[in-house]
């Protein structure tokens, strides 16, 4: 992987001066002294190579570089599927594969159709600028991922956030909404697994509370899909093929591949195939990718020992992590809070520097005061490397 050389753009030493101290004005000055600002709080993002063992990636079952994807990539290519689209689903660009894919992603998780998107990115911001409506309310938990907040920003309706998976805080503020004249339709917008806290959202009690209020539920699957539920359905699975319940399912994660499934009641398809600008104005996802997650999905039913060996991995790291500050979640996604930004970056850096890709994350990505390292479990690795890493921040943290 090649590393990125900002310094390149951004002349040598040029970012060490504070905020707002070069009098010398380019055509990049804003930009340049957006990032001095930046780099100032000690939030400059640099692109990294990819080195160390693997405790960060959504690979959880390793399927991205299994042979049997492989193969079934190669085999694809062989009988002829196309690398490219050519062109937007509505023109040229609708593809057999993307047909199948949609048809088997909604047999697989129950729902009564799917649709397909190049990113879960795209997929989300999607659904949140497109099915509610003006006049509706969005509820989504404080801490959806940025994508839900991108379709939110873009779309029509109020949008209002609740504490974290707190289904009754939710609810307080749809009553409050109606009874200050709110007529629309509530939309609540959760993830069923955080993708920074690794912790699950009452699902049950948030479509109860969907119910009672004739609004929808908008479930982000995003880290459960391929690693819990039956045959990797994910946390949802059992609330799916209900008239108010869309679930995305990415495809990059469990899945090992790209892209994202949308997953929901048919109308739903229908309106985001006819409003989604973001589907209708962007070239369809590759059909090799579409084939790729069409075998990753057969894979989750076919191979139930990588959920098996996953769940054995997570209770192995609870159980020698905890000592070290570790949060047991009893998921893959295991974070190690230490709240203060610098302090993250520097035990990031140690913790790196000893051998292990993990990633300290920091506001606004968390909330301010809530840095942390992000812990992920993944099959790329094993027990003895969780033991390793136990050793290291045992020795790293004050
Ligand atoms: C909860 C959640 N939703 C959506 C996304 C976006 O998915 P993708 O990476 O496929 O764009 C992510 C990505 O990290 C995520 O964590």
């Amino acid at each position: 992987m090649t590393t990125v050389h900002w310094d390149i753009a951004i002349k040598p030493g040029e970012l060490d001066a504070g905020p707002g101290t070069s009098d010398k004005r380019s055509l990049w000055e804003d930009h340049r002294q957006d990032l001095r600002a930046i780099k100032h709080q000690a939030r400059l993002r640099r692109l990294q190579p990819r080195t160390g063992v693997d405790f960060s990636s959504n690979d959880y079952l390793a399927l991205s570089t299994s042979q049997r994807l492989r193969d079934a990539v190669g085999a694809a290519l062989v009988r002829g599927v196309s690398i490219g689209s050519g062109g937007s689903r509505l023109l040229r660009g609708n593809d057999p594969e993307h047909e199948a894919l949609e048809a088997e992603a909604a047999a697989f998780f129950g729902s009564e159709s799917a649709l397909f998107f190049a990113s879960g990115f795209a997929a989300n911001a999607a659904l949140l600028a497109t099915l509610p409506q003006r006049g509706d309310l969005v509820v989504h938990d404080a801490l959806v991922h940025a994508s839900a907040h991108e379709g939110m920003r873009l779309g029509r309706a109020e949008t209002r956030a609740a504490t974290h998976n707190d289904a009754a805080a939710i609810e307080t503020v749809i009553m409050q909404w109606r009874a200050n004249g709110g007529t629309g339709r509530p939309w609540i917008a959760v993830e069923s697994l955080y993708s920074m806290d690794g912790d699950r959202a009452p699902l049950a009690y948030l479509l109860e509370v969907a119910t009672r209020h004739d609004g929808m539920l908008l479930i982000d699957e995003a880290h459960a899909t391929g690693v819990f539920g039956p045959n990797g359905r994910g946390l949802a699975a059992s609330l799916e093929g209900r008239e108010n319940v869309i679930t995305l399912r990415t495809c990059g994660k469990a899945l090992g591949s790209e892209g994202a499934l949308l997953c929901g009641p048919a109308v739903a398809r229908d309106f985001l195939v006819n409003r989604a600008r973001g589907f209708i104005f962007s070239t369809a996802p590759s059909p090799l990718m579409a084939s790729a997650v069409r075998e990753g999905l057969q894979m989750l039913a076919d191979e139930p020992e990588r959920r098996t060996r996953l769940a054995a991995l997570i209770a192995h790291a609870e159980h020698v992590l905890a000592p070290c500050g570790v949060t047991p979640t009893g998921s893959q996604i295991l974070p190690l809070m230490i709240g203060d930004d610098a302090a993250t970056m520097r035990v990031a850096a140690a913790v790196q520097a000893a051998g292990f890709d993990i990633r300290g994350i920091r506001p606004p990505t968390v909330p301010a005061g809530t840095a942390r390292l992000r812990i992920s479990l993944t099959l790329n690795v094993d027990e003895a490397d969780i033991d390793r890493l136990a050793d290291s921040l045992q020795e790293i943290l004050p």
